[in-house]
């Protein structure tokens, strides 16, 4: 009895451990979207209320955030999507942008073999043959249960009445106005100046949808659209035909599944990386005792820098279309081989990226995609990041269709060793040719634990998309963070080249910094961008749901 008695606190302590974060963000009975917009989450959780699952609401999402978010919404580019069944079925499906058939290696050289700076980031040289259309409709076919009608008409009706410009939507387009008026001339509905509270109509994203909505994929892919769509890309100086667009096809993919201590993570496979990615780094971590750490410690931004420093120069060099390179995904996500990359780790003093690799990079755009989160009342969840990949892609915006499109080709290697537009460097697995993919970092994720659905996750934040995931799992898993402070959380970033560590501009003491730089760190102090933007639900132990809808956006949970 005596021992009990002595052994109380220690077993309370345990107990309070494993007792989860009380909720902070909104908690639902049932079903829950977490997005860019309320609009888009509003919409879609409208389309379950009528009996839709989560892949319709899916399909009301990423229509919706065309209108709703366009610096974003992604009709124009591409994306993947991550899915958990209710009864433990996984899957995903890639309907990332393809290069051109008329595309090549070096058709961003100049005759000296240099890179000609803005042809993969602006105009119509930039621009992927868009996958988003064919996605949400595969997705419909397989697995929807209403009418597609039923789902697009809603979408219709907010495109025709508008969307209120918030204050940072207001923004964002102040700053990318001079570039509307290159790309489009002055007379484009973006040319604007916007204030908070105007409202934006889309009367022909609303002819382009009745056109989806009538003819399903061919109302967007052959056709009127097709035809607009691709004169207005080569007037623009691009390369996709009417035949890219025939040909383009979404591609249901194996999603990465791994374990980490005792959650298990399903992640995007290639030709994203955030899936391979995420898992070398996890275990890597996996050996240490990370939540005795303490969240963002010195000890934890340590392990985490060297595992990120580690997997991205990996995902650099290996990573690309598994339709078009072999992935050595053994070797890669072999045990003993991460173990072994992390054998020179010392929480001592900081590997150099040279010595993993070598090269001198700097990150030059920050930029903009989107994610959303579903799960429906009957336990199926989504998971799903698309993007035009800047903000409004390469801000050429088809005034006939009501889009933007996107400027994805600045995500292939243009030339070996030199940066693009996220400071990632590729080798040959990402150099360009028709009809390849480019790789990505979209990590759409979902999380169980004991079996059960656990976390919905995912970002924009280009290639800070992966670490910003990986940082929200271990804010809640290790951190014991609910879902809307793990979202909330100041996050760091390390992506092998530059050999740098940035830091959100809140929450990290100079104190913290100093020790790291003691150690070897390079921070990055001039640099303080946001990191992600973070859309995530968390099952509780009830049953019920909390979002966590960023706080950097206007992200926004619904739910009921
Ligand atoms: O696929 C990718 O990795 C990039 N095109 C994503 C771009 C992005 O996240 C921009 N957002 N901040």
């Amino acid at each position: 009895m005596r021992r009990l008695i002595l052994l109380l606190p220690l077993i309370l302590f345990i107990n309070c451990k494993q007792q989860p974060a009380i909720p902070t963000g909104v908690v639902a009975e049932k079903a829950m979207v977490v997005s860019a917009r309320e609009e888009a989450s509003q919409l879609a959780v409208d389309i379950m209320k009528k009996g839709g699952n989560a892949f319709d609401a899916m399909v009301a999402t990423e229509l919706s955030l065309v209108v709703a978010y366009p610096f974003a919404g992604s009709v124009g580019g591409g994306g993947f999507m991550v899915y958990r069944k209710n009864d433990g079925e996984v899957g995903g499906i890639d309907y990332r942008e393809k290069a051109p058939l008329a595309a090549h290696k070096d058709m961003y050289l100049d005759s000296l073999g240099n890179v000609i700076p803005g042809l993969s980031t602006s105009g119509g040289t930039a621009v992927g043959v868009p996958g988003t259309v064919a996605g949400v409709l595969e997705v419909h076919r397989k697995f929807g249960k209403l009418p597609l009608k039923e789902i697009i008409q809603p979408i219709i009706a907010l495109a025709n009445k508008g969307v209120v410009v918030t204050e940072k939507q207001a923004n964002r387009l102040e700053r990318t106005r001079e570039r509307f008026i290159e790309a489009n001339g002055d007379s484009t509905k973006f040319a604007g100046p916007f204030v908070t509270g105007d409202t934006i109509k889309y009367p022909a994203y609303a002819n382009t949808l009745q056109k989806i909505m009538e003819e399903g994929r061919d109302g967007f892919y052959k056709g009127e659209v097709a035809q607009k769509l691709a004169a207005f890309v080569q007037e623009n100086g691009g390369l996709i035909t009417i035949e890219d667009l025939e040909k383009y096809e979404a591609v249901w993919r194996e999603p990465v599944v791994f374990d980490y201590k005792d959650i298990k993570v399903i992640s995007m496979s290639p030709p994203s990386s955030g899936g391979v990615t995420i898992n070398q780094m996890f275990k890597m971590m996996e050996p240490y005792n990370v939540s005795k750490f303490g969240h963002n410690s010195t000890k934890t931004i340590q392990l985490f820098t060297e595992a990120s420093r580690r997997a991205y120069a990996d995902r650099n060099f290996y990573l690309g279309d598994p339709d078009f390179v072999d992935i050595p995904y053994d070797m890669l996500l072999d045990d003993e081989y991460l173990q072994e990359r992390m054998a020179n780790f010392s929480f001592d003093k900081a590997t150099l990226s040279s010595d993993v690799s070598h090269g001198e990079v700097e990150i030059i755009e920050s930029a903009q995609t989107t994610h959303y989160s579903i799960v429906d009342s009957e336990g199926n969840a989504i998971s799903a990041t698309s993007t035009l990949n800047g903000g409004y892609g390469s801000k050429l915006y088809c005034a006939e269709l009501g889009f933007f499109l996107n400027n994805e080709m600045d995500d292939f290697s243009s030339k070996p060793g030199v940066p693009n537009m996220f400071g990632l460097i590729g080798a040959e697995a990402n150099s360009i040719a028709p009809e390849k993919r480019m790789l990505s970092s979209m990590t759409p994720t979902i999380v169980e634990k004991d079996g059960k659905l656990f976390m919905v996750v995912g970002t924009p934040g280009g290639s800070t998309i992966i670490t910003a995931v990986a940082q929200t799992i271990l804010n809640v898993y290790e951190f014991n963070l609910s879902m809307q402070e793990a979202v909330n959380a100041p996050r760091f970033h390390h992506q092998w080249l530059p050999d740098m560590v940035i830091f959100e501009p809140e929450g990290f003491s100079e104190e913290l910094k100093a020790d790291l730089k003691s150690k070897g760190y390079i921070i990055n102090e001039e640099r303080t961008p946001i990191i992600g933007k973070v859309d995530a639900i968390r099952v509780l132990q009830n049953g019920k749901l909390e979002g966590g809808a960023d706080k950097r956006g206007d992200d926004t949970a619904v739910g009921y």
